[in-house]
């Protein structure tokens, strides 16, 4: 059988993870924690939306990695709504998300491997590189 690709790997990681109910409420104490500034922009946030859209946009970027049209498109209308004339999320902020997000998954993936760190690393970090550039 041939090597999963990247895609799967982070696919069915985000699946393991998701799967467990503390996961994102976990990601968004870790990342909140790390800073006043990130604090300030989720002050009005209603968490119980903002988790479900996290698992979705998870998978969202799998798909735009792998070139689909449709959702690249919605990673681009992602990049106007967090652009500096919007929520102005400052291009080093996404390197706060990033880590904080890789470091929860390793916690809560029970088959964590160092295969799976690089696969959610190149599939985010193409993602967060695409809404920089439209910063
Ligand atoms: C690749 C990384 C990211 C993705 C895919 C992503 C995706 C999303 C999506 C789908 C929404 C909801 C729809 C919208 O308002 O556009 C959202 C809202 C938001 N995002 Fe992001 N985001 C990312 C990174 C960040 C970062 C680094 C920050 C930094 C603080 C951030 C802050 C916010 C805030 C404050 C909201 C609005 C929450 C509310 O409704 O109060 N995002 N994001």
């Amino acid at each position: 059988m041939d090597e999963p690709t990247p895609k799967e790997l982070f696919l069915q990681s985000v699946s393991r993870c998701v799967g467990i109910e503390a996961f994102i409420p976990s990601f968004y104490d870790r990342f909140l924690a790390s800073s006043e500034e990130i604090r300030a922009k989720f002050r009005f946030t209603d968490f119980e939306k903002q988790n479900k859209m996290l698992a979705r946009s998870l998978e969202l970027c799998a798909c735009a990695t792998a070139g689909e049209a449709e959702s690249l498109a919605e990673i681009n209308e992602r990049a106007t709504t967090h652009n500096r004339d919007h929520m102005n999320i400052e291009p080093r902020l996404y390197d706060t998300w990033l880590d904080s997000i890789v470091e929860t998954a390793s916690e809560f993936d029970d088959e964590w491997t160092d295969a799976i760190e690089a696969a959610w690393r190149r599939i985010l970090g193409h993602v967060v590189q695409r809404m920089v550039r439209k910063y």
